[in-house]
């Protein structure tokens, strides 16, 4: 499957906006994750951006309106929409919209986005009184309307120091929303409910105190991203991290192990698959003290007790009613990875099980890399060299996909 943006080719609309310094970043953002980009700059938007800002950062040519009426004129404004996988206009002023809502292609960008038979994506940027205005309203729904992806606009200061709805978003959230869409459009998990866990569970030993682990929960992002990539719908159960939610997610935050077990059992009722990444705290205190323990109170004698195993009990739900279809954990080891992640397997009843030494300074918890060893339920097991977090994700919704096609 892949990165999602590696080869695809987008154009990248420019219309006039103080917002024009951030669709350079996110020109360069796009090419640098594998996507070929291609920028259209209005005249508005050269008052604030150079074409060479653009061509300088994706490698590409980009073009003015000085190309419309060249000798090739009308082979590109037809070609350039054609060529493209997805039309991005960033940032979309309010006159952009509105003329694009109407039909009215007076310059090449309108022109190419009126020829183009592929998706559209807007990310306006204006004024919050232009954007609040009934026209400029009516122009969205009726985009809207037609199936184009309106992505923000942000509430947040303005250039005119004023703060209100307008804000273009940022460069980041927007390639979010361009995954989303293209992920619809194609994906091979399209129409799955996928139900992810992420990061570590904190178990309460006071009012300011915890037992948590080093997860950091990049792991099960990095899935929910892939699984959003291909199209599935995502619910991520999300512990103790700050990563941001991946644009399309459904996030649910907890913080025990009991919370997490209890927002597993309510999403997985519907789901195609239940991907556990999440390093849940096995032990917590027995009794959590609602105040603050203070040092006069003496060193604390805390007894632990165990956490519920929240796969065990999907097993158990599994059992009686067919759902998750599919159901996938993690072992992490410290010694005799695979005979230990094989009895995991076993004992919680799994499709798959992804052991991982936590021992390598390249892999587990906190790292950017993995390296992993997918067990299926033969006992066959696949050692696979180190791969960023990004990659092992997409090597797991590989395996999702015909382990879904078979489940019954
Ligand atoms: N897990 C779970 N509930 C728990 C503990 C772990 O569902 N209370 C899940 C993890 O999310 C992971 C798998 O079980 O997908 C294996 O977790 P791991 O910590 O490796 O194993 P444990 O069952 O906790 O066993 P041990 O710590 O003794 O190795």
């Amino acid at each position: 499957m892949g990165n999602i943006l590696s080869g695809k080719q987008i154009l990248l609309g420019v219309s006039g906006s103080i917002a024009c310094y951030k669709a350079a970043d996110l020109a360069s953002k796009l090419t640098q994750q594998g996507a070929s980009v291609t920028a259209v700059l209005t005249t508005a938007a050269r008052q604030f951006i150079t074409p060479l800002t653009f061509q300088s950062v994706t490698g590409q040519r980009a073009f003015t309106d000085e190309d419309l009426w060249g000798s090739e004129g009308h082979i590109q404004h037809i070609g350039l929409g054609h060529q493209s996988d997805l039309i991005v206009i960033a940032p979309a002023s309010a006159n952009t919209i509105a003329k694009i809502a109407h039909g009215i292609c007076d310059n090449l960008l309108t022109l190419a986005s009126l020829a183009a038979p592929c998706p559209l994506l807007i990310a306006p940027a204006m004024d919050s009184g232009m954007y609040t205005h009934a026209a400029t309203q009516a122009n969205i729904k009726i985009l809207r309307e037609r199936g184009v992806y309106i992505a923000g606009p942000a509430m947040g200061r303005m250039a005119s120091g004023l703060s209100g709805f307008g804000r273009m978003l940022e460069p980041t959230e927007i390639i979010g929303h361009i995954r989303l869409l293209l992920g619809r459009q194609a994906g091979k998990l399209s129409g799955r409910h996928l139900v992810v866990t992420a990061g570590g569970t904190s178990e309460p030993i006071d009012a300011v105190r915890t037992i948590t682990n080093r997860s950091s929960g990049k792991q099960g992002f990095a899935i929910a991203q892939a699984a959003i990539d291909q199209g599935a719908e995502v619910t991520l159960i999300a512990g103790v991290t700050h990563l941001p939610t991946p644009i399309g997610a459904k996030r649910i935050d907890v913080n025990t192990a009991q919370e997490m077990l209890t927002a597993v059992l309510e999403t997985v009722q519907d789901a195609d698959a239940l991907i556990m990444a999440a390093a849940v705290a096995d032990y917590r205190p027995e009794t959590a003290v609602t105040e603050k323990l203070s040092k006069e109170q003496g060193i604390p004698q805390i007894q632990l007790t165990l956490t519920p195993d929240i796969l065990s009990a999907v097993a158990h739900y599994r059992a009686q009613s067919g759902y998750p279809r599919v159901v996938i954990g993690f072992a992490a080891e410290s010694s005799d990875l695979i005979e230990r992640a094989r009895q995991k397997l076993a004992r919680k009843k799994l499709d798959l099980i992804i052991a991982n030494d936590i021992t390598a300074t390249d892999a587990g918890f906190g790292t950017d890399t993995n390296r992993i060893t997918i067990i299926d339920p033969t006992g066959n097991a696949q050692v696979f060299p180190l791969m960023t977090k990004e990659e092992v994700a997409d090597l797991i919704l590989q395996k999702i996909v015909p382990l879904l096609e078979a489940a019954p």
